[in-house]
């Protein structure tokens, strides 16, 4: 529960500005009675989960502002700050429907977000510990997860495979962000030896695009991975290889459809099961359909042995409190990534986390693939206690989050 805190809005903003991919999406601006000024900006997904909330009403960002406008504005104006179950309560009662669609999943995020970085200015905290109160503190730092190599619906051309990560664990988080950079660069070097006269890209989350196939570009990471840890950066840096496969995209007709073989489900759940044994893995997210939460209890239960490897429900939960209630429930994963856009609102993730808590699950908070250069997000895994941050390794907008928790960290310290 956010603390009360001195002032009311006095006037409230939403305005169309554009994300990495040069989408249109949500910024919402709120100006207090005491003359603070809060900002935060919505992302989008392109590879989002069937039970996340609708980004926008049909006809877009244009339609969601206007909706704004003549529902929302004039009850959030001389709304006391400080009682963000309130604000958001408001947002979704104003909208009406269950899946967001009057108003737009992205723009009660924008809002619920601004509301918080607004009543955390008044309450002269950082964001994480306005929302936290006092029960994180000192706050625990998160591991990080970010992107190497890209395949899926963010690279087309690239493997099936969405997202080959590393997990980057050390005492400093700039050393944690220092190791992933040199993985991806090690990748680089590796790509240009092996194709010298091709241009290499990077995908939308700022991952090398792998012109290689599902294994060998995870042969790719892995070696990576080993040869920086080898190098001994730092002390107690640990980089490990993980995916995410996002298989709800190449899930078709009951197969698992690689550009290589199609797997059924009893093939699938071998194929990870082998890939996490044979590379040891340390993190897999979304191994499975997006419906299958008996697959997920099943992997989890032959990969979670000894908690050796987070098993990360994504498009799995879309961060819904019901869904995730389920999949605690049959054990189906030991991780839940959140992202506060797939249900909407802060105090909605915030169930979540209780929910996921409450089983011995861990909390991952995670970026978008379409990002703006809003930093808040560094501020959620300190305020959810979460165990890990995805939030990418290169692309001005994955490293304004970045930077934002070595600044945290630093004046922690
Ligand atoms: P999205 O994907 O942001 O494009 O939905 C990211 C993910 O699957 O983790
Ligand atoms: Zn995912």
């Amino acid at each position: 529960m956010t603390a009360p805190a001195p002032g009311r809005i006095a006037q409230v903003r939403l305005r169309r500005i554009f994300d990495s991919r040069g989408n249109p999406t949500v910024e919402a601006e709120i100006l207090t009675d005491r003359g603070e000024r809060a900002v935060a900006g919505s992302p989008s997904g392109a590879s989002r989960g069937a039970h996340e909330v609708r980004p926008f009403p049909e006809g877009g960002v244009e339609v969601a502002q206007e909706r704004f406008r003549e529902r929302l504005r004039d009850r959030l104006v001389g709304q006391a700050l400080g009682d963000q179950a309130g604000f958001d309560a408001t947002l979704r009662e104003t909208d009406g429907s269950s899946d967001l669609s009057t108003l737009g999943g992205n723009t009660t995020t924008a809002l619920s977000i601004c509301y918080a970085l607004a009543t955390a200015r008044a309450q002269e905290l950082p964001l994480w510990r306005s929302l936290a109160g006092a029960s994180r503190d000192p706050p625990v730092f998160p591991a990080l997860v970010g992107n190497v190599l890209n395949g899926g619906v963010h690279a087309l051309g690239g493997p099936d495979i969405q997202e080959f990560l590393v997990l980057a664990e050390a005492p400093e988080i700039s050393w944690a962000v220092e190791g992933m950079v040199a993985v991806h660069r090690e990748v680089g070097l590796r790509l240009r030896e092996r194709f010298p006269h091709a241009a290499l890209g990077r995908g939308d989350e700022g991952g090398w695009v792998s012109p290689l196939g599902n294994l060998e570009t995870l042969g790719l990471l892995v070696g990576a991975c080993q040869t920086v840890q080898d190098r001994g950066l730092r002390a107690g840096l640990s980089l490990r290889p993980g995916l995410d496969l996002a298989a709800s995209e190449f899930f078709r007709d009951g197969r698992y459809v690689y550009r290589e073989q199609t797997l059924d489900r009893a093939g699938q759940i071998g194929f990870v099961e082998g890939l996490t044994d044979r590379f040891h893995l340390a993190y897999v997210e979304d191994p499975l359909d997006q419906e299958d939460f008996e697959g997920f209890a099943e992997l989890t239960a032959r990969l979670g042995r000894g908690g050796r490897t987070w098993v990360v429900g994504d498009d799995l939960y879309t961060t819904d409190p019901d869904r995730v209630a389920r999949g605690m429930g049959l054990a189906s994963t030991n991780a839940v990534l959140l992202k506060v856009n797939q249900v909407g609102t802060l105090t909605e993730t915030r169930r979540v986390v209780t929910r996921a808590e409450a089983a011995g699950a861990w909390t991952v908070c995670s970026h978008r693939s379409g990002e703006t250069p809003d930093a808040w997000l560094a501020h959620l895994p300190l305020a959810f206690g979460s165990r890990g941050l995805k939030t990418g390794v290169l692309g001005g907008e994955r490293m304004a989050k970045l930077n934002e928790l070595v600044r945290l960290r630093s004046r922690e310290s």
